[in-house]
């Protein structure tokens, strides 16, 4: 099955009801797990592409290996997402490599350190919407700083999001301010700001409401219902990975992840999209580890490789079952990039807002 776009498979999803995992991939071990887990419960699948993992893979590579992947599960759509783009750049060669979709991430600036201000962000923002949307590309846009409430601190635990303290305003996304950014921008998919970051340390204790804030969710579909809404920073970082890392002399101090429930309430209330990458790099490098603790004359790389597969695909497996992916792959008819780019232009796919068509300008 060719490649489906983000907004194509978002619009599925809010019609039918259900969320889709975005899973970060980096090398073909990866894939195959997403695409494992796919096949074995009909689900459609988003992969997402950092900069990171761009510059680790090369453009080549990762675009070849989605080639192959479509090629191999011919039954199950794929969405080939750029995660984080901090500029036009990065957004349009991403396109070039044949990603169906971007994240133009205008919270921040193109160091992806210092947050941005708002108009910042809707011009930047506007002007990858313009040119993705001509050959019928995605785009997901960022309003709000992801970070801690619990610390106010921006998150720097894998070396990229905002430095220093944020003010409790910048951690949390405002609803007016999100409509108006709709609006100006037309984007296909809205990441907001409520507490989560990335990485595995999110939370101290299980959240609540003080340091979780999914009213904040919940107000932003209800001024924006026709938008399809993101969440980041959404692993669980389930207890039993924690301690399975542990067991094999892994050094995880005890965290708290995003709980899965908080993500279904999240996904009855206009979130989409659940971005999840630190959940599958614990659940492999807990599995390299307890190889290497257990089979310590084992050199194979497959034997480390292997098991880690198995366990990404089983926790990609419970997410697309947990969030109603699962059966959806052979309900959608995907539609080719020109055919979403003729939408575009003719206003079809333009946000509505309060029930009005924001027209093309
Ligand atoms: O954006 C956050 C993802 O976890 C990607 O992380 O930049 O280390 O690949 P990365
Ligand atoms: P986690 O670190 O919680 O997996 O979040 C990943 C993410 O938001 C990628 O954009
Ligand atoms: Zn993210």
């Amino acid at each position: 099955m060719a490649r489906i776009t983000l907004r194509q498979l978002l619009d599925h999803a809010a019609e039918q009801g259900y969320g889709v995992p975005a899973f970060n991939i980096n090398n073909m071990e990866q894939g195959i797990a997403i695409m494992e887990a796919a096949i074995a419960v009909d689900a459609p699948v988003i992969m997402q592409a950092s900069r990171g993992a761009r510059s680790y893979a090369g453009d080549i590579m990762l675009s070849r290996m989605i080639d192959a992947l479509t090629e191999m599960y011919p039954a199950i759509p794929i969405c080939m997402h750029q995660d984080h783009g901090n500029n036009e750049a990065t957004c349009l060669s991403a396109i070039q490599h044949g990603f169906t979709s971007v994240m133009m991430d205008g919270s921040l600036k193109e160091d992806a350190k210092t947050p941005a201000d708002y108009d910042y962000n809707v011009a930047i923002t506007r002007r990858v919407v313009d040119a993705a949307h001509w050959v019928g590309a995605s785009v997901e846009g960022e309003l709000g700083v992801l970070g801690s409430l619990e610390s106010g601190a921006g998150e720097q635990e894998d070396g990229h999001g905002a430095e220093g303290a944020l003010s409790h305003d910048q951690l949390l996304t405002d609803p007016d301010q999100a409509v108006e950014f709709v609006a100006a921008t037309k984007v296909d998919a809205l990441a907001i700001a409520m507490g989560t970051s990335h990485g595995a340390y999110k939370f101290s204790r299980k959240p609540d409401g003080d340091i979780l804030a999914m009213n904040v969710i919940e107000e932003i579909h209800r001024r924006l219902p026709n938008i399809h809404l993101v969440m980041h920073g959404s692993s669980s970082v389930p207890q039993a990975l924690q301690d399975l890392f542990n067991a094999s002399g892994g050094e995880m101090p005890q965290t708290w992840g995003v709980p899965v429930e908080e993500i279904v309430r999240g996904i009855r209330h206009g979130v989409r999209k659940v971005n999840i990458d630190t959940d599958c790099r614990l659940a492999m490098t807990a599995q390299f580890r307890k190889v290497a603790v257990g089979s310590t004359s084992e050199f194979d790389p497959r034997k480390f490789l292997k098991p880690a597969m198995d366990a990404m695909r089983d926790l990609c497996r419970e997410r697309f079952e947990l969030f109603g992916t699962a059966g959806q792959a052979s309900k959608i008819k995907v539609l080719p990039l020109a055919a979403m780019a003729k939408r575009y232009a003719s206003g079809a796919l333009d946000p509505v807002i309060g029930g009005v068509r924001v027209a093309a300008e």
